[in-house]
């Protein structure tokens, strides 16, 4: 186990320089009262250095990121992040500005919003987009929160009801839990999709919308979309889709074209910005024009050739992020679409769907593929006949696979697969690096055989071994005791 560097502490080392102390007077504690000064000097470690360089380059090499590794974690497009990217959210016209400053001061970051929620709007069909939100969830609720104001305007304050689908991320019905409606499951039918039959059936006066991604998070597109939005609208209701699997249809087809009413976007997945350890994100929510009175304010207007904030809008929900969203992600996602172009939008598109088909086609011997017809941009395999075989389960294959140098998918998510492993290569991986994924996935499906406890006692070569998840979120040691 690595040392804290608390544990480096040696007597007298240091790795610091102050500047001369230049304030008034020789005694830099004349003005603080006797009793507020401390008895004895703070309890921190003393390291030169280069041991202190040292310990956090060790440390770093033990994080595993796009930057060094695959990492098909389903649901989540880890996909590489161009580092023109990083070259454009650095430039100082954008990172030294102010968002207290005078608009007039600022019109090509404002340029810069406006044309990103226009371009936004035209890859997803939608009329208008806030920048605002920070991450998928918060621009789910965001959205949500619109469709609850759309039926309260309206006086339609019976619909107290979400429908989602039991195959829904769960941040779905959190979102619409925490914006206050009572979720109603709709059941997926034995190709992996909507089920029409409960659908219709649970469609009254009392629902306010559905919920839905598409693909779902089994990668498997909506066929009957358009139906599934006629029975939602004849019903009074608005669809909402969840698009943090936009990278599967990107270039190619568009939820406002498919009857989506209201759609988030997960800039950091889709559109490349960074992300993983919480954060920064960027969730963008595009409206029609018949929600565009609900958006959170300020909106950004172009009159002539000036970029404004209109503030001046009493139908909306409010602002839900302080200023005007997480601007450098923005830009990160911005230089990535025009880096990209319409083309190159689709290419990627493409790519990553071909890649998801390509190791789904090459696992489906080893492991078992409930829905195993041609997926989107991520397919669900599942570890039922390892399980059933040789009590290897899910986590124990996931556990292995950092031994071969992997981040492992996404485990035991969508919930109506059992022991699932959903995988998501993205657009950015070669065939070479594919192939190596294949072959060790192979090799741990023979182990399951052969070696079983093998893959029970994995990881072996990881710094860390299986920890207690619960015990380490319920209880975590956060604070050094010396
Ligand atoms: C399908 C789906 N919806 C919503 C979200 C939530 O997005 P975020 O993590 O940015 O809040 C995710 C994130 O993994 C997702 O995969």
């Amino acid at each position: 186990m690595t040392e804290l560097i608390f544990e480096k502490d040696v007597v007298g080392a240091n790795s610091f320089q102050l500047p001369p102390f230049d304030g008034a007077g020789d005694d830099s504690t004349e003005n603080i009262p006797g009793h507020l000064l401390r008895a004895s000097l703070p309890d921190i470690p003393s390291v030169s250095e280069i041991e202190l360089i040292r310990h956090f380059t060790a440390l770093s090499y033990q994080a595993y990121g796009v930057d060094n590794g695959f990492y098909p974690l389903g649901s989540c497009t880890m996909k590489y992040n161009p580092k023109i990217n990083e070259w454009a959210a650095r430039l100082p016209g954008l990172t030294q500005i102010h968002p207290y400053q005078d608009p007039k001061t600022v019109q090509g970051a404002l340029q810069l919003l406006y044309d990103m929620a226009n371009m936004l709007s035209e890859i997803t069909g939608m009329d208008h987009f806030t920048l605002q939100p920070a991450a998928g969830a918060h621009g789910e609720m965001t959205g949500v929160m619109m469709i609850k104001a759309y039926h309260n305007k309206r006086g339609d304050n019976k619909r107290t009801r979400m429908m989602v689908p039991d195959s829904a991320h769960g941040t779905n019905p959190a979102t619409a839990n925490m914006v206050g409606y009572e979720v109603m499951e709709i059941k997926s039918n034995d190709r992996g999709l909507v089920d029409l039959n409960d659908l219709k059936a649970k469609m009254s006066d009392e629902v306010a919308g559905l919920m839905l991604t598409n693909p779902n998070t089994l990668g498997l597109f909506e066929e009957d979309i358009r139906e599934i939005a006629a029975i939602v609208h004849e019903g009074g209701g608005l669809l909402y889709y969840d698009g943090a699997n936009l990278n599967a249809i990107m270039g190619i087809c568009r939820p406002g074209d498919m009857g989506f009413d209201v759609v988030h976007l997960n800039l950091h997945k889709t559109f490349s910005a960074p992300h993983g350890g919480g954060g920064p994100g960027s969730g963008p929510v595009g409206v029609k024009d018949f929600l565009a009175e609900y958006l959170p304010r300020p909106v950004i207007i172009k009159e002539g050739d000036h970029y404004d904030f209109d503030y001046d809008r009493p139908g909306s929900i409010g602002r839900v992020k302080n200023f005007y969203g997480n601007f450098g992600v923005i830009v990160k996602a911005y230089t990535y679409i025009m880096a990209l172009g319409h083309e190159g939008i689709r290419d990627a598109c493409q790519q990553a769907v071909l890649n998801a088909n390509y190791l789904r086609h090459h696992l489906q011997d080893d492991y078992h593929i409930p829905f195993n017809r041609l997926c989107k941009h991520e397919f669900v395999m599942s570890a039922r006949q390892q399980m059933e075989t040789s009590h290897v389960s899910t986590l124990d294959i996931a556990k292995r696979l950092m031994d071969h140098g992997y981040h492992p998918p996404t485990v035991y998510f969508p919930l109506i697969v059992k022991e699932a492993m959903m995988i998501e290569p993205a657009e950015t991986e070669s065939r070479e690096r594919l192939d190596g994924f294949i072959a060790a996935l192979e090799l741990i499906a023979r182990e399951a055989q052969e070696d079983p406890q093998k893959l029970r006692d994995a990881p072996h070569t990881t710094v860390i071994g299986r920890v207690d998840e619960v015990k380490a979120a319920r209880s975590p040691v956060v604070k050094w005791e010396g």
